[in-house]
This record gives C-alpha cells, structure tokens and sequence, in this order.
C-alpha cells in the first residue's frame, strides 16, 4: 500500500498534511480522545475547552492549560514532524501544514508558514475586549492573572468549542486544501469540524495515516494503518 502512495507524493505538484493531535503522541504530548490519565480522567474536552466552562471555574480550566503547557515544553518534535520538515525544506512550496495542535511542534521541527486552525497553547489573551486600564505590565498574577483594576482575565490563546477558527487560517487553508494534489491526514480522529472537513473538501487524493480506524477513513483513498513517526518518514524520504 505504501509503493502507490509514495509515488503519489513525488507526482504530487501540492501536497497539504492535515494534522491532529496523534501526530505529536510520539513526542509525549497526550491525546485529546485516547484516555487520559490521572486527575483529568473524568473531564470530556468538551467540560474544559469552552468559555463557559472558563467563566465556571477559570482556576480549573487554567490549571489543565498549564499542565499541557508544561507537558509541551518538556517534549520535543518526533521523527514524523522531522520528516514533513524536511520535505518542506527539500522542496520549497510544495507542501502546506494545516495543524489542529496548538503545541507547536511542527514550527519547532522548522516547518514554514504552519497553518494553526486552534491558536497557540504557549500564548494567553484577554477573556473580555481589553479596556484601558488591560495593560500587561500591570497584571495580578494568579490562576489565571487578572488586569488588577478591573478583572478581566487571561485565558490561553486557543479555539474553544463553539469558538471561531482565526478567520485568516481558515481561509488559506480551505485554499490550499482546494488546490491540493494529495492531502495526508495524519493523527486527527476527524471529529472536530471545520478541520476534518477540510479532508472532504478536497479533490486531490486523501491518504488517512493512523494507527485506529478514525471518522475521515470513509474519505481516504488509502489508510495506512501505523503512527506517524514510522510512517512519514517513509513515505517523504526522496
Ligand atoms: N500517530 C498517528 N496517529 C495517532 C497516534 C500516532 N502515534 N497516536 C494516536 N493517534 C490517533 C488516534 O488514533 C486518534 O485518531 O490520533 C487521533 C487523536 O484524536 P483526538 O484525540 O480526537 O485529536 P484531534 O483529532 O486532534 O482532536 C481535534 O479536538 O479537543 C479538540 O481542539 C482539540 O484540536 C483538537 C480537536
């Protein structure tokens, strides 16, 4: 299965990599649907990742935030992030990374111009419109810190549920997914749209990589069943 596909990626004139966040479960970076350990067991993403449950409990949701935070400046790029990396680098404009994973290791391993649909996890923003008195040099520090005369709070700068995809991103990437030759899932259980419908969307060929069956498998021309870091190494080497 792999022979056809590697040769697609060399006929291939643009190439996008569509990523979730199995791309980076090599790195040691957890999941989002694959179970998750110790004292956030019991919490669906959906319970943390919104602006209600922000405004609920702001200490709750901030402290899962840091522990990802943490986790992700403990880790480094795998082997699959290497290997997009460098075929990017190989050959310069061929190939565009459009990213669910605001972990950042895809601009780490050194991939230009990362399309990043969720934000930025090492990044935080205001909760509410910034007033005047929002100034970053005067901030109360906290769980989460707060502008120290009127509140309002800090929060990470990643898409929430219900939020909207930076509008900019999205665009580029709904372009590059309408221009594509071939596109490469990698790592995403295509649950989450506008994202997974990016793989629908496009007329170019869909090669699903994944270790499990995931919900973009109907889409796929071919599913190679194994992880990224084995996988795309081979099938991006010259
Ligand atoms: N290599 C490739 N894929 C893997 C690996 C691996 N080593 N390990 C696990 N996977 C696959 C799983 O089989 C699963 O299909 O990665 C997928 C991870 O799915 P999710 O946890 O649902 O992550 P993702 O698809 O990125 O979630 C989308 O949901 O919570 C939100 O905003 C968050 O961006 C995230 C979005």
């Amino acid at each position: 299965m792999k022979e056809p596909v590697r040769q697609w990626v060399r006929d291939a004139r643009r190439i996008v990599v569509l990523t979730g966040a199995g791309m980076s479960a090599e790195s040691g970076v957890p999941t989002f649907r694959d179970a998750q350990a110790g004292l956030w067991a019991d919490f669906r993403p959906e319970q943390l990742a919104t602006e209600e449950a922000f405004r609920a409990d702001p200490r709750r949701v901030w402290d899962w935030y840091a522990l990802r935070r943490e986790g992700v400046a403990r880790v480094a790029p795998n082997a699959g992030h290497a290997a997009i990396a460098g075929f990017q680098q190989r050959h310069p404009g061929r190939m565009t990374v459009v990213t669910q994973n605001v972990d950042g290791l895809h601009q780490r391993a050194g991939s230009p111009g990362v399309l990043a649909l969720h934000g930025n996890i090492a990044e935080d923003r205001w909760l509410d419109r910034p007033r005047a008195c929002c100034n970053l040099d005067a901030i109360e520090g906290g769980r989460p810190p707060r502008c120290a005369v009127c509140g309002n709070l800090r929060r990470p700068a990643v898409v929430w549920f219900g939020e909207m995809l930076p509008q900019r991103e999205l665009a580029q990437a709904e372009a590059a997914a309408a221009a594509c030759d071939l596109m490469l899932v990698v790592g995403t259980s295509g649950v989450v749209y506008p994202a997974a419908g990016l793989a629908r969307a496009t007329r170019g060929r869909v090669v699903v990589v994944n270790p499990q069956a995931s919900e973009l498998d109907d889409a796929a021309d071919v599913v190679l069943t194994g992880t990224a870091a084995q996988v795309l190494p081979e099938l991006l080497e010259d």
